[in-house]
């Protein structure tokens, strides 16, 4: 079978392509570790009341300094919107929604993550600053998406121990 030099060269060019592609998801997978939410972090969104962390929303602290904050999302709210923790805690969020697709952003910190129904979103922040910060949704899910807030409290207390 005759192919022209050209397809020849374009075949041989896929062919390399797909290989440097194929090689970018496994060293993606097995080098840096980045994965989709497995199954360990999906939830049944109908059955979010009685999951569990979700089933008592709010703040949990693990040992001094170390928080977990499970937080209900739904349409327009976050449960709980208040919450307060001393300068240098770590907090990992741990977040689903009840309905629709939210957002959770925290101002002048990096967290930023969607808040998908039947998954759990996670996040962890070191809160270095005392202040006030407020957080929102920032995917538009409707006529009160723009009110749809709340705030971490870090106070001027240190953790204890340090
Ligand atoms: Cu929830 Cu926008």
């Amino acid at each position: 079978m005759h192919i022209d030099q050209y397809e020849g060269l374009f075949i041989r060019l896929a062919a390399v392509m797909m290989g440097v592609f194929a090689a970018a998801v496994v060293i993606a997978v097995f080098g840096l570790g980045i994965q989709l939410p497995g199954a360990v972090e999906q939830i049944d969104p109908r059955a979010v009341d009685s999951a569990p962390g979700f089933s008592e929303p709010g703040l949990r602290e693990i040992y001094p300094g170390r928080y977990e904050a499970h937080v209900v999302v739904q349409t327009w709210q976050f449960t709980p919107n208040q919450i307060t923790v001393p300068r240098g805690s770590e907090v990992t969020f741990f977040l689903t929604s009840k309905d629709i697709i939210h957002g959770f952003k925290i101002m002048d910190t990096n967290v930023n993550i969607m808040v998908i129904p039947g998954q759990v979103s996670e996040v962890t922040h070191t809160f270095n600053e005392s202040g006030t910060y407020q957080f929102y949704c920032h995917e538009y899910c409707g006529a009160l998406h723009h009110a749809m807030s709340g705030l971490v409290q870090v106070t001027d207390t240190e953790v204890a121990g340090e």
